[in-house]
């Protein structure tokens, strides 16, 4: 599967510890240099080489440089996760510096549709995305189903159900 908004990687460590190849996609620089490292890291220690060996990560826009990324990586994504930033609402004198960064590094990521648009175009079977449980979805289609967590929502947005 392919994680085009991969930020520091914790959403796709996820997918790669359940067993799935993962392309991992990430636009800012210095975000995508902190993973890479992070990658880097986990292939050395022992409890995490054979997840981090399922992992790839590509520095581009993936709402631009999809379709490339995704052939040259030669495989067809059935499902494309997509976790973009979005704008919070709460003092960030309240939010951790951790993560305070982490937004002025990422910025608000306002062009999420264009990235959706890309994503329902590569996807063979669905696009997955990840919104806080309030948010509204992204901009576009209207999600078929949704899927709610205690703080996260999970959209979907279906071509064709996946083979067992
Ligand atoms: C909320 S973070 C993702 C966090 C990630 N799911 C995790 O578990 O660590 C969103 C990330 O997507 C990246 N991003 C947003 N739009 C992108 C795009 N079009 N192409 C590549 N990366 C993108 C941002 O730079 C940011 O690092």
């Amino acid at each position: 599967m392919v994680d085009a908004t991969a930020g520091l990687g914790r959403d796709a460590f996820v997918l790669a510890s359940l067993g799935a190849p993962v392309l991992m996609i990430e636009r800012v620089a210095a975000i995508a240099a902190l993973l890479q490292d992070g990658l880097t890291r986990a292939a050395v220690a022992e409890e995490t080489a054979a997840i981090a060996a399922r992992m790839c990560l590509r520095h581009g826009d993936a709402a631009e440089q999809l379709v490339a990324l995704v052939a040259e990586a030669e495989f067809a994504p059935q499902v494309i996760h997509l976790d973009p930033m979005f704008p919070h609402r709460e003092k960030s004198a309240l939010v951790k510096k951790e993560m305070r960064v982490f937004r002025e590094l990422a910025g608000d990521d306002d062009d999420a549709p264009g990235l959706l648009e890309a994503a329902l175009e590569v996807a063979t079977h669905r696009v997955v995305v990840k919104r806080p449980r309030r948010a509204p979805p992204i901009a576009g289609p209207a999600p078929q189903h949704t899927l709610e967590g205690k703080t996260s929502r999970y959209d979907l947005y279906v071509h064709r159900s996946l083979s067992r």
